[in-house]
């Protein structure tokens, strides 16, 4: 079965892109990545996460993350959407999109990353993607992948959110709980010895008393 698991190391594809010819590699760079796919161009569910990926794109670059979209059209077809995609952000014309959109025309990247959406299709009956996340570590290695199928749109704010808590579980032995946001309460590793956690977390470790008696709702403030 095609496609990437958590771990993996993401592969060093070559394509086109609207910024020329990348090798994904050395386009992250030593930075995160993330790269989200597209059905079509020229769609309306497309068109707003788009639009709103654009406009967090200041809020990625400042967690050292590069974004690049793919669509399974053509450069020239994406160079014309995302002029339509400024002018549904109401940005003025000539304004430059912030990121590039890969062109996987032949749907070459699509069967690799195990990206296609067999419910959805186009007039000639060929699968559309879905839209699939790809988080990339400095590593070069997969942290996340969300997989929605094509009449679902993201949540872009939410992708945020999610990378802040990968970029500090990446760093420090803690685990983020539900719904968490930058600056909440985050959870100890259920792996650490107390008498560890006490020193790991000098502002201090409170565990919350269960009916099991177990002692694993461990929580510290943001380290
Ligand atoms: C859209 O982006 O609106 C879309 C694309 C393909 C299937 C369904 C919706």
């Amino acid at each position: 079965m095609p496609g990437i698991l958590l771990g993996d190391v993401f592969p060093n594809f070559e394509a086109e892109t609207t910024i020329g010819k990348i090798k994904f590699h050395d386009f992250l760079g030593d930075s995160w990545g993330v790269l989200f796919s597209h059905p079509r161009d020229y769609t309306p569910v497309c068109t707003t996460e788009l639009g709103r990926a654009a406009k967090l794109s200041d809020e990625f670059k400042k967690r050292n993350v590069k974004m690049i979209a793919l669509s399974i059209d053509s450069v020239e077809d994406h160079v014309g959407w995302s002029k339509d995609i400024m002018a549904y952000n109401n940005e003025e014309p000539g304004c430059k999109f912030p990121f590039p959109i890969i062109a996987d025309d032949k749907r070459e990247l699509a069967v690799t990353l195990g990206m296609l959406d067999p419910d959805e299709r186009d007039k000639d009956g060929m699968p559309l993607t879905a839209r699939c996340v790809f988080v990339i570590g400095p590593d070069k290695k997969m942290k996340l992948s969300i997989l929605y199928p094509a009449t679902t749109g993201r949540n872009f704010d939410e992708l945020l959110r999610v990378i802040d808590s990968l970029q500090l579980t990446a760093k420090k032995r803690v685990a983020t709980p539900v719904n968490w946001k930058p600056g909440d309460e985050v959870m100890v590793l259920p792996n650490i010895p107390e008498d560890e956690a006490a020193k790991l977390f000098p502002a201090g470790v409170f565990t919350k008393e269960l009916p099991s008696g177990k002692k694993y709702l461990r929580y510290t403030p943001q380290p």
